[in-house]
């Protein structure tokens, strides 16, 4: 806890003098010193409220919109050091998961913090293996949807409902329920996936194949047709479970953020999760990977990349796949997808959209603009080629980046229950608006004649991108 020293003219001892960790705070408005305990590099927000002009005052808050430089929690899943681009998993690194692990293994490792003896991840893998059926009356649910809805809003439906067919997983005390809701958030929300981009084609819903591994059985339930089993190149299936391990979780991102905040409510994870796949849906989050596709496509040409990125440096366009709140190097899981492209193009038709990636990088990355505000590659930049080159349509592509990252969400989330400091989120606000204000009735009121919102005769607009 902070102490305050009344400042009596001799200097208050700094922290380093006397080889405490804290912060020595002067308050100006009153003289008033406070020494703040620094914490693993952090001052609690807290020990803010005690410095006050008056004794019945409020006392200060930080403020911190996007928490931009707020710690929300402590979390031992994932480290980022954003400068040095480096990213590791319970103390491994990303390179090394994907050179040695598989997707099933690193959620096993998320979740449980250890790597899995074999037993475990024989086990691990026959749960989820196991619970990849979804109840029927759930292909109901997406039956109702227009024939072009978008499959994310699909997928975040069909999250959402899942929460409906196991009201156990409520007792999110009980260490059971919290396993089942593992295994069936992971196990299901590929097959979830997989119905939405069957529905979007109008082709029958195919039921997972046990048979398959966890890559291969996703590329079954999107793509099988009249063959009685699909059986995917298997240097398809290992790029997929690549791409899956880049994308399992990254410390504290906005859609983790939003399932710890809802999931601090104590609702069920099921609930919580859909809370993720909401905001994971954005552009500037994880529907990034469809946006970079349509950029490149709207580029169309090499020779159009200069105009394109004088339009980006006059803030009309945004360079999609670039930039990150954390990484100010170039993103590691950027790097390690290229790796994998050329093993797909071989499997595949080349993807021509490839070269003006590769140039469009080349390009920003040889300009003051983009290098002085540490603009670089980000993991959404390629995946979507690859996810292209696999025949997967643009509006899925955040569909299958919700896929792994549901694998750090119930880790991030299975962590937050155990957390001792866990308390429903509830920031504070800076308060702008009027006070004390007399109601006045409605014949009474003057204003501008503007009524807000469109003209009551809106013109049929076409539907824009679903
Ligand atoms: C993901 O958080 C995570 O970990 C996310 C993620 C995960 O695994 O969960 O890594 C996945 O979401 C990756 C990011 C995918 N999004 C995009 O690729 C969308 C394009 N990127 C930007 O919108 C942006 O870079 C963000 C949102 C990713 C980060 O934004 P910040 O940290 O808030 O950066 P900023 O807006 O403060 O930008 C700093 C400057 C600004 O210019 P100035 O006002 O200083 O002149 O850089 C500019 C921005 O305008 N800028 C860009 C840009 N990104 C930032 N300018 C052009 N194109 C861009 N992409």
């Amino acid at each position: 806890m902070a102490t305050e020293q009344q400042t009596t003219g001799a200097s208050a001892d700094s922290g380093a003098a006397n080889g405490t960790e804290t912060l020595t705070v002067t308050d100006n408005r009153t003289g008033k010193t406070y020494e703040l305990p620094i914490t693993d590099s952090t001052v609690r927000a807290m020990d803010l409220r005690q410095i006050k002009v008056h004794e019945d005052e409020f006392g200060l808050m930080s403020f911190d919109p996007a928490s931009t430089n707020t710690a929300s929690c402590r979390s031992s899943i994932t480290y980022i050091d954003g400068d040095k681009g480096i990213l590791e998993h319970r103390g491994y690194s990303i390179e090394s998961l994907c050179q040695n692990s598989s997707f099933l293994e690193v959620a096993y490792l998320l979740i449980w913090g250890k790597l899995p003896t074999q037993a475990q991840l024989e086990r691990w893998t026959f749960d989820i293996t196991h619970h990849t059926f979804v109840h029927e009356d759930l292909k109901h649910l997406f039956e109702g949807f227009r024939y072009d809805a978008h499959p994310m809003g699909m997928l975040l439906s069909g999250v959402g409902a899942l929460s409906t067919f196991y009201p156990d997983a409520k007792q999110i005390k009980d260490e059971e329920e919290r396993y089942m809701a593992a295994v069936r958030l992971i196990a299901k929300v590929p097959t979830l996936a997989a119905f939405s981009y069957r529905h979007n084609m109008g082709l029958p819903y195919v039921y997972p194949d046990n048979d398959l591994s966890f890559a291969e059985n996703f590329l079954s339930m999107v793509f099988r047709k009249t063959e009685a089993k699909h059986i995917p190149k298997p240097e398809l299936a290992k790029a997929l479970d690549v791409l899956f391990i880049l994308h399992a979780d990254h410390e504290q991102n906005c859609s983790t953020n939003a399932v710890r905040g809802v999931g601090s409510s104590d609702v069920d994870p099921y609930s919580a999760v859909a809370a993720g796949v909401a905001a994971l849906y954005g552009p500037l989050h994880g529907g990034a990977n469809e946006a970079v596709l349509r950029m490149l496509r709207r580029i169309d040409r090499i020779d159009n990349i200069p105009d394109f990125l004088e339009r980006v440096k006059s803030q009309e366009e945004k360079l999609m796949g670039f930039g990150h709140r954390v990484y100010k190097n170039y993103d590691p899981r950027a790097r390690i997808i290229q790796e994998h492209m050329p093993a797909v193009f071989e499997a595949t038709e080349y993807n021509p959209l490839v070269e003006i990636a590769r140039e469009l990088e080349k390009q920003a990355l040889a300009d003051e603009y983009f290098t002085s505000r540490k603009l670089y590659p980000n993991v959404d930049f390629y995946s979507g080629i690859i996810y292209e080159a696999l025949g997967i349509p643009t509006d899925m592509f955040t569909v299958i980046f919700a896929i792994p990252r549901t694998a750090g969400w119930v880790a991030q989330w299975m962590e937050m229950q155990e957390d001792p400091e866990k308390k429903i989120a509830r920031p504070r606000q800076i308060y702008t608006g009027e006070r004390n204000l007399d109601y006045v009735a409605v014949d009474d009121r003057e204003g501008p004649e503007k009524i807000v919102g469109p003209p009551a005769r809106r013109p049929k607009r076409p539907r824009r991108g679903a």
